[in-house]
This record gives C-alpha cells, sequence and structure tokens, in this order.
C-alpha cells in the first residue's frame, strides 16, 4: 500500500516536471500551477488521500508529499522568472514599448514649383489677373500655326519638340507635348471677348539635354492681357510691379529688344541683381542683370487670327521659367533638384 503511494507519488513527479518543462508562456504556467499545485490539483488530491492510511505511512507519504510541494512549488518560480525574462527580452526586439509615446506620421508639404507658382499668381492677383489652365498635349495649330509659327518657319528650331503618334489614325491632325503655354493665349482668345487677363501656369515640353539650367520637362507661366488701348507701358508696369513683388521693392527692371514670332514688338525682361544690386557677382554671371522672362505686344496677325480686329483690341504676353524664378529666390544652384523626387531637397520649402 505505502509502496504503491510511494509509487505514485514518484509518478506525479515525472508527470509534473516534464509537463513544466513544456510550458512556455506564463498562461501555460498558471493553468500547469493550477493543475498540480492548486487547491484541487493532484497534490492536494493525494494529501486527501492519507486519511485512510495507518499512522507510519500517513507520516511518511505526508512527509513525501509535502516535500514534493515544495520542490515543485520552487520549481515552478525558477521556470516563472525564465519566462518573464524571456517574453521581455522578446519584447524589446520586436520595439514594442507601450510607455514611449506615439510617433508623428511623415507630414507632406507642397513641391517648391507648386508654392512658386502660388506665389506668381498672387502677385498677379490684384492687378486682375485669374489663374487658367490647358492641355498638355496640344494641337500643332495651337502651339505653332496660330502663334504665327507656320510649318516650315525656323523658329520651330527653338522648340525641338516631342510628337505624339496616332499611328492608327492618320486623320488626327499631329499632336505634341506643349513646348510652351503660350497656346493658351489663342485658347483664351478664341472662348472669351475682351478685356482678358489671365495667367497660365502648367508644364511645358522640349526635346533638350539636360544640365544645372535646363530640365525637358519645366513649369511656364504665361500671361495674356488684352483690352482696348493696351500699349507697353501697360506690360512694362504690370512686369515691373510683379518683380518688385517677388524680388524686392528696389528692384529695377530692364527691358530689352528680343524675338518671338507671335509678339511684335518683342522683349526680354532682366532685374538688377538682387545678390550684388547690380556691381556683378556669380549670381548675374558678372553683368548685374538677370534675365527673368519673354514679352511682348500680342502680333496683329494672331489677333486676327482669332477674330480679333488688331484696330479695335490690343495687348500683351509674356512667359516664364517658374522653376528658374524659383531658382533665384531661393538659391537653387541646379534645376534637375526639382523633379530627382530627393524628399532632402524637397523638404526644405515646407515651411513656406
Ligand atoms: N513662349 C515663349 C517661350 O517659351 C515665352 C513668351 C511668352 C514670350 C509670351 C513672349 C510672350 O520662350
Amino acid at each position: 500500500m505505502t509502496n504503491n503511494n510511494q509509487n505514485t507519488l514518484e509518478k506525479l513527479k515525472e508527470e509534473a516536471r516534464s509537463a513544466l518543462a513544456e510550458c512556455e508562456s506564463l498562461a501555460s504556467l498558471e493553468e500547469w500551477r493550477i493543475n498540480y499545485l492548486g487547491r484541487r490539483g493532484a497534490i492536494s488530491t493525494v494529501m486527501g488521500s492519507l486519511g485512510g492510511l495507518d499512522q507510519d505511512s500517513r507520516r511518511t507519504l505526508g512527509k513525501a508529499s509535502n516535500d514534493l510541494k515544495i520542490l515543485l512549488q520552487d520549481e515552478y518560480d525558477d521556470k516563472v522568472q525564465e519566462v518573464s525574462v524571456s517574453q521581455n527580452a522578446e519584447n524589446q526586439v520586436t520595439g514594442i514599448d507601450v510607455t514611449l509615446p506615439g510617433r508623428n506620421p511623415p507630414q507632406g508639404s507642397f513641391h517648391p514649383t507648386t508654392l512658386i507658382v502660388r506665389e506668381i499668381a498672387a502677385a498677379f492677383a490684384p492687378m486682375g489677373f485669374r489663374v487658367v489652365e490647358g492641355p498638355e498635349v496640344e494641337l500643332d495649330t495651337y502651339n505653332f500655326q496660330k502663334l504665327n509659327i507656320p510649318a516650315d518657319h525656323p523658329a520651330r528650331d527653338m522648340w525641338n519638340s516631342l510628337w505624339v503618334d496616332y499611328p492608327n489614325d492618320p486623320d488626327l491632325r499631329p499632336f505634341l507635348l506643349r513646348t510652351h503655354t503660350s497656346p493658351m493665349q489663342i485658347r483664351v482668345m478664341e472662348q472669351e471677348t475682351p478685356p482678358i487677363r489671365v495667367i497660365v501656369p502648367g508644364k511645358a515640353f522640349r526635346y533638350e539635354a539636360t544640365d544645372a539650367t535646363h530640365e525637358w520637362q519645366f513649369t511656364q507661366i504665361e500671361g495674356l492681357a488684352i483690352d482696348k488701348g493696351i500699349g507697353f507701358a501697360d506690360l512694362k508696369g504690370t512686369l515691373d510691379a510683379f518683380a518688385k513683388s517677388i524680388f524686392g521693392e528696389t528692384r529695377k527692371t530692364r527691358f530689352r529688344c528680343d524675338f518671338f514670332p507671335f509678339v511684335e514688338p518683342g522683349a526680354e525682361m532682366s532685374i538688377d541683381c538682387f545678390k550684388c544690386d547690380g556691381e556683378g557677382c556669380r549670381v548675374c554671371s558678372h553683368t548685374g542683370w538677370i534675365e527673368i522672362l519673354g514679352a511682348g505686344m500680342v502680333h496683329p496677325e494672331v489677333l486676327r487670327g482669332v477674330g480679333y480686329d488688331p484696330n479695335i483690341y490690343s495687348g500683351f504676353a509674356f512667359g516664364m521659367g517658374a522653376e528658374r524664378i524659383a531658382m533665384l529666390r531661393q538659391g537653387i544652384d541646379d534645376i534637375r533638384h526639382f523633379y530627382a523626387n530627393d524628399l532632402r531637397f524637397l523638404k526644405q520649402f515646407s515651411q513656406q
């Protein structure tokens, strides 16, 4: 009887120990504790059965089961310690620390081109110019012909272009990625009657080798004003006010002759160098002046082409590169930064 009971205890010890060794989590350990050491667990059951034995056996077996209980309790405590330590270590590896403050998700910001386009539009807004946009894939007619650049005109060489083919539909007139935003002059004039005052920001594309000042895709800002009695003084006054608003009240502007087939007379506008105040430095290539845009009085041929009588209506147009203005404003030395998608560059403008 006693031997039997001792065998039972031995078995129980082996079984409890191997079950304990299997426990990998605090939850399974708790389950184990209830099964073996709990009030209705295996050890308690053995102890409860001692009542029917003689005194000697009761004493021996009582002591043996008590020893076993203490032993298992010790081993259980060690195992709890071991499992908690390894769980903590695991949590550290996976980076879960619930006491850490939350992390802010990264915030997007406006692209420097968007920022300068908005700033330029805001400079023209008080003078009554509103913003319109047009198609980036354009008809040859709008990109060239209606701007007084017929098929054989040598000025087309300036705009070596990216053509879009429609091989399956030879009847479609030639399309190209617009080489400038000037076709929108025509589209606006065809749709509206003067007075007209618009700013047209948008992408332009040229078949071009890229370098620090040239990109094959860039952003232009076109301007057009048409009304009765508009003269060259209006062109100068408007663009002078724009230059002062973007580059500072003390800026001087200079207009010199330039050629664009859709204006007559044509001009380029420069500002005196904001870096050296006209003394001559690296920014202005030691000339004291920085060219910022092309402009001119809308050519009578262009006006006639959209059905306006050049004896009644006149106006001026201008076009500038948005990135170029941003480069000058921010001291950016390479236009290729704009579209390299390098966040280290783009982030610098987020606060503006
Ligand atoms: N479209 C011209 C260019 O791309 C710029 C321009 C616009 C010049 C309007 C005069 C008037 O170079």
